[in-house]
């Protein structure tokens, strides 16, 4: 079982997680994060009694009751979700458990909670394109932004970054760990299969099923992106095993966000996404848990993306421990990348 910091298991031990995730019929809500994941995020987020935190993405509430019980009553909890129903029953659970720390508001992420900060910690569970320069200008010196990001600046390339905010305002990045959220969106999403934003080409089955496809070539060539996704959906892609036992496909993907970004293409359909090489004939993309690929055609994106699993085996099979952030400052927010760093010398 994985350990998390006595802090934190006092807080898991403290909250009823059901109470918040499940609807009166039993049903889970779909806004929710999982437990293990909110756990392992709340431990590098290392956050003290006492302190100021603003949450983005309420959700369920269950985050902000865990993040209530680790600033005590000393500290407080601003939390922002731009679905205003989801913040009211959020607001009527802290209410029943008197969890007076927590500010609800509801509004667009992107933007904080300015009129209450500065703040010593910013989480985020939802994703951004950019870290909000709001999230940054909203900190304290010294304080830390856990948020997920999009590694190549695409969409699903994800990981959660962890940034400490500089004297100046400026950010600069700790660590980078696994972890994928939806993307940050309007208060009107009515669907869940199409990433919000971020898609080059998307067409429909006879079933009514998207199909889409992301990356620098779909985003040139939207009209051949389309046809690809066409003949996709008459010769469905097949699933091939990649990774032996062995191997962890997810220090794969960690190595690859480093060192191909800008040769990465998403595709998504019924049978869920992958993230890997795709040209006009053909695709072939690493599915986001598992050992498998989704392939179809004879390509050259094949070819490549299987090349440069040869390349990471021949590297010692890196992996997240092996990546480091680099934050870079654009008008629309911080861009996020992974770079590769030495291996630890022993
Ligand atoms: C994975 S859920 C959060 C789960 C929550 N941490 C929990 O414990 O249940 C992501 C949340 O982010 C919210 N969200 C998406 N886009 C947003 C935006 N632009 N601003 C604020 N919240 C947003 C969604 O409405 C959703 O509730």
């Amino acid at each position: 079982m994985t350990q998390y910091s006595p802090r934190v298991t006092a807080a898991l031990s403290a909250v009823d997680e059901d109470t918040y995730v499940l609807h009166p019929d039993g049903s889970l809500l779909t806004q929710t994060t999982a437990r293990p994941l909110i756990a392992s995020t709340l431990d590098g987020l290392d956050v003290q009694h006492g302190a100021k935190v603003l949450e983005i993405g309420t959700g369920s509430g269950y985050s902000s009751a865990l993040l209530s019980e680790l600033v005590g009553p000393s500290g407080t909890v601003v939390t922002v979700d731009v679905v205003p129903g989801l913040m009211e029953r959020a607001r009527d659970l802290h209410a029943r458990f008197g969890r007076t720390n927590v500010t609800l508001l509801a509004g667009d992420g992107h933007e904080g909670a300015p009129d209450h900060g500065p703040y010593d910690r910013v989480v985020a569970w939802t994703t951004p394109e950019r870290i909000p320069h709001a999230w940054v200008e909203q900190s304290r010196p010294g304080g830390l932004v856990v948020a997920p990001v999009e590694l190549a600046g695409l969409v699903k390339t994800h990981a959660v970054v962890t940034a400490e905010v500089t004297e100046d305002h400026g950010v600069t990045g700790r660590a980078l760990a696994p972890g994928g959220y939806v993307e940050m969106h309007g208060a009107d999403l009515d669907q869940w299969t199409v990433p919000p934003r971020g898609v080059d080409a998307l067409v429909h089955d006879g079933q009514g099923a998207a199909w889409w496809v992301a990356g620098a070539w779909a985003k040139k060539h939207p009209a051949e992106a389309g046809k690809l996704l066409t003949g996709l959906v008459d010769e469905q892609p097949q699933k091939v095993r990649v990774f032996e036992d062995s191997e962890d496909p997810a220090a794969f993907r960690a190595w690859m966000y480093a060192t191909h970004p800008d040769e990465l293409a998403t595709l998504g359909g019924p049978m869920g996404f992958g993230v890997g090489a795709v040209d006009s004939v053909g695709v072939f993309v690493f599915r986001p848990f598992g050992p498998d690929a989704l392939s179809s055609g004879a390509t050259t994106a094949q070819t490549m993306a299987r090349g440069w699993v040869e390349v990471w085996r021949r590297a010692g099979r890196p992996g997240w421990a092996r990546v480091r952030p680099v934050l870079l400052r654009e008008s629309s927010g911080w861009r996020v990348r992974a770079e590769e760093s030495e291996p630890a010398r022993s």
